[in-house]
């Protein structure tokens, strides 16, 4: 294929107005029309450029780096969660844990950290997989139109984020605080590495019933996916008792879903009213 310069291509060469997001997304879809290399305005005088340096190979016998010098191992990301999390004893300073927390790529490319939305103080707590677009934008949890849905299956079972009665209010997160580049689905080591801070989370709320809302969720919680198998058998994390279900981004695609999910909510009803 011809090589096209990026202008000729309508992509904009100035690289520092695009997020993160945005300049991964113009890169893949160059490498998708099967561009290999890229010309710039200006030709480049290769043979003026310094040759290119071989590896240094230590030779047999040569004195090892001192000890300050070299490498040293990469942390675990899941102990670094661990060791952040555990000693914060409220919301403020587990949100400020995960604002320092620089082991997870997501975050380069988030706009902002999603933490959390509703009252603390509920006694139902809705756990999500990962901000979306209008999450990102806007900093809160289910904001966009998987979150008008969940409203109003909240409504339809007496909670809302907003209630002013603590016992009839929700409050709602998600298992990643960043948004996953193009809406995919969290790997396992992000969901790992994310774990430490959802357990605290739950541990400081304190909610009497969970709901886990899609794959994401069931695997952080109890670790198990296919929440299409699990929906409406509940399970327990942490002591407490949790109702799988669909997420409300499922049952906006297959409408059909919803007969189930409104068997789900009534038996999480139940079990508040029991609790
Ligand atoms: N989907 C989620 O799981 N969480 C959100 O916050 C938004 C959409």
């Amino acid at each position: 294929m011809p090589r096209p310069t990026l202008p000729a291509m309508g992509i904009d060469t100035h690289i520092a107005d695009y997020d993160w997001n945005a300049a991964l997304a113009a890169l893949a879809w160059q490498v998708e029309m099967g561009v290999t290399e890229v010309m710039v305005e200006a030709a480049v005088d290769r043979y003026a450029l310094p040759e290119k340096q071989e590896p240094v190979v230590p030779k047999p016998g040569a004195k090892p780096k001192p000890e300050a010098v070299q490498d040293l191992p990469k942390a675990d990301p899941v102990q670094v969660a661990k060791a952040a999390a555990a000693p914060c004893s409220d919301l403020a300073s587990l949100r400020a844990a995960l604002e320092a927390f620089d082991h997870c790529e997501l975050k380069k490319g988030a706009r902002n950290l999603v933490f959390a939305d509703g009252n603390p103080a509920a006694p139902l707590m809705i756990i999500g997989e990962a901000p979306g677009r209008d999450e990102d934008l806007e900093g809160r949890p289910f904001v966009g139109t998987s979150g008008q849905l969940l409203d109003k299956m909240l409504a339809a079972i007496g909670h809302g984020r907003r209630a002013e009665d603590a016992r009839k209010a929700a409050y709602i997160t998600n298992v990643m605080p960043w948004r996953p580049p193009g809406n995919r689905d969290p790997s396992e080591d992000e969901i790992a590495m994310m774990r430490p801070f959802l357990e605290r989370h739950i541990a400081l709320v304190k909610p009497r019933v969970i709901i886990a809302m899609g794959n994401t969720s069931c695997m952080a919680l109890f670790g198990k996916s296919s929440v299409l198998r699990l929906r409406g058998t509940w399970e327990t994390a942490q002591g407490i008792p949790v109702m799988p279900m669909a997420h409300p981004g499922h049952l906006l695609r297959n409408p059909a879903a919803k007969r189930e999910a409104w068997a789900d909510l009534l038996d999480v009803q139940a079990r508040m009213r029991q609790s």
